[in-house]
């Protein structure tokens, strides 16, 4: 009996050393960890379980002198973060480069079909040379496999994906597909074709780093939701959003214990608001002294700054931010800001995170640049997101709600729950200024005038009254209560219901 546990030992062992000790210093020195030891990182300690580990390529014509690596080239299984339970793959670059053949591509399928079943998210944390070139349609048959379970997936449970090294060719569709993609800066890249064919088709000369690159996908194209230092920064941040997420779209977000009490005031927000109404203040200030201990985890802190986006607890709960930022773009809604916020708002609304919108917009940014570039659409996209959205949602204005942007952002008109404004809230058509310009057409050239009308429009419109004598604001509250005024909101929600008209899907403007 000793030889044959002695053998399952050695065949682990073997299964454990991936691509040999060679390569897992070579993984080293570039300031990577290997699979195995990013998901000790990830996980409870000794919790990990793991499938497939004795997992093997068959051989084909190329690979028939290859000897096979047991395990394939990924470590998969799950294991608990803070004690809740998650699934997990981590692609092993020693073996073939991390690189996907039909076998690698089954195992990752595996732990997805798992997590369905039971209704748990799935973290990937990618580090691959994309399909294995040997395998030739194999591995692409492979990829589309998981494509299709990362679609089946969506809005049922969460998926969220680490990109740890290379992530070239098809390999960036699975993760595109999942909720959220963090990378590593200066280790990670993705790009669907690299520098060298870039340089073939486009005769542009560029950099990995310049073209697919963390700071790339966090600040230009915003396919990255956030980076990290370096592969312990990043993984122990993954635990830290996990915290976050429910497990499925089954269940409600975690319940975490605080000491921080509801009804906490803070005399502070009572002169966040400047004075001049053309000054900035930092929203994320009124976010950070509203949420529980003020732990907030931003998303795409860097892309569409005039936006916030991200995740809070109120009482111990997760609730998901969105909040205009006057100190940059004076908080305009454009194209960027507006795709950001609409699929955030679309994933809290899947998976029962309710929603907490803050409010100073002074309408969407104009321009032929944002015309041309179909700010009519993009825009339409957060409008639709917040109108569908039928999880709680609580609105504060806290200074301008103008034209458009009012109803897009979360108002009552969109089946906002509780809609409330400070009483620095200037609910309005347009700025005061631009308004009189038009009505007053004829006063254009005389300041004086204009001053006076101005004057006379800002004292009729600009406050949250007009709008809170039509009831469409709910109240007008103190600044330094709103902690308590929207915990107590999302307490009476936490038993709302509410049903869209059945269909197959809706048709969101893509
Ligand atoms: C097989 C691969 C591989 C691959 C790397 N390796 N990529 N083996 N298939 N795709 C192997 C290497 O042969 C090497 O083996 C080891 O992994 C490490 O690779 P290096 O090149 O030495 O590492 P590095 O210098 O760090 O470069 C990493 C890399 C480069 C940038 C990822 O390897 C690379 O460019 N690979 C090819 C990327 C690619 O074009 N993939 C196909 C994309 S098309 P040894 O034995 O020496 O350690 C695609 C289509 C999918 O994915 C479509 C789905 C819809």
């Amino acid at each position: 009996m000793q030889d044959i546990l002695d053998q399952l030992e050695s065949r682990r062992a073997r299964a454990r050393l991936g691509g040999g000790e060679r390569r897992i210093e070579s993984q080293h020195a570039k300031g990577k960890l290997t699979a195995r030891e990013r998901l000790e990182l990830l996980l409870d300690e000794g919790s990990f379980e793991e499938f497939d580990m004795f997992v093997e390529q068959a051989p084909n014509e190329m690979t028939a002198d290859i000897e096979p690596i047991p395990g394939d080239g990924v470590v998969t299984g799950w294991g608990l973060i803070n004690g809740r339970k998650v699934f997990v793959f981590s692609q092993d670059f020693t073996v073939f480069g991390g690189s996907l053949s039909q076998a690698h591509a089954q195992k990752i399928s595996k732990v997805m079909d798992m997590a369905m079943k039971v209704g748990a998210p799935v973290i990937g944390l990618n580090d691959s040379g994309g399909a294995r070139i040997q395998e030739g349609v194999d591995s692409l048959a492979g990829y589309a496999d998981v494509f299709q379970r990362n679609v089946n997936a969506s809005g049922v449970i969460p998926q969220v994906s680490a990109i740890m090294g290379p992530c070239a060719g098809g390999a960036v569709y699975s993760p595109a597909m999942t909720d959220f993609i963090f990378m590593v800066r200066d280790t990670s890249y993705m790009f669907v074709t690299g520098p060298e064919v870039v340089k073939t088709v486009t005769h542009e000369e560029v950099t990995q780093e310049e073209l697919g690159g963390a700071s790339t996908h966090t600040t230009k194209s915003s396919v990255a939701d956030g980076a990290f230092e370096n592969d312990v920064d990043t993984l122990l941040q993954l635990r830290r959003f996990y915290d976050f997420l429910p497990m499925s779209n089954r269940e409600d977000p975690p319940v975490w214990p605080t000491s921080d009490p509801y009804d906490r005031e803070e005399p502070s927000l009572d002169t966040l608001i400047p004075p001049d109404a053309q000054k900035p203040y930092d929203m994320k200030e009124l976010i950070t002294k509203v949420v529980d201990e003020g732990d907030f985890f931003e998303l795409q802190a860097d892309h569409a700054a005039n936006i916030i986006i991200g995740f809070g607890r109120m009482e111990g709960r997760t609730v998901g931010f969105v909040a205009n930022q006057p100190m940059v773009l004076a908080g305009c809604l454009d194209i960027d800001s507006s795709k950001k916020a609409a699929r955030f708002v679309r994933f809290c609304d899947c998976f029962n995170i309710p929603i907490i919108t803050f409010v100073d917009v002074p309408g969407f940014l104009p321009g032929t640049d944002q015309e041309y570039g179909g700010i009519i659409k993009h825009g339409a996209k957060l409008l639709f997101a917040f109108a569908e959205a039928t999880v709680p949602k609580v609105t504060l204005i806290t200074r301008k709600a103008y034209g458009g942007a009012y109803d897009v952002m979360s108002s009552k008109h969109i089946r906002g729950d509780f809609n409330y404004a400070w009483p620095t809230a200037e609910i309005a058509v347009m700025g005061s200024k631009g308004a009189v310009e038009i009505i007053y057409r004829e006063d254009r050239d005389d300041p004086e005038k204009i001053a006076a009308r101005t004057e006379e429009y800002q004292a009729r419109f600009a406050n949250p009254f007009v709008a809170a004598q039509k009831g469409f604001i709910d109240d007008v509250i103190y600044p330094r209560n709103t902690r308590r005024r929207l915990c107590r909101a999302l307490r009476l929600l936490a038993d709302k219901h509410l049903e869209n008209p059945w269909k197959k899907h809706d048709n969101i403007p893509l």
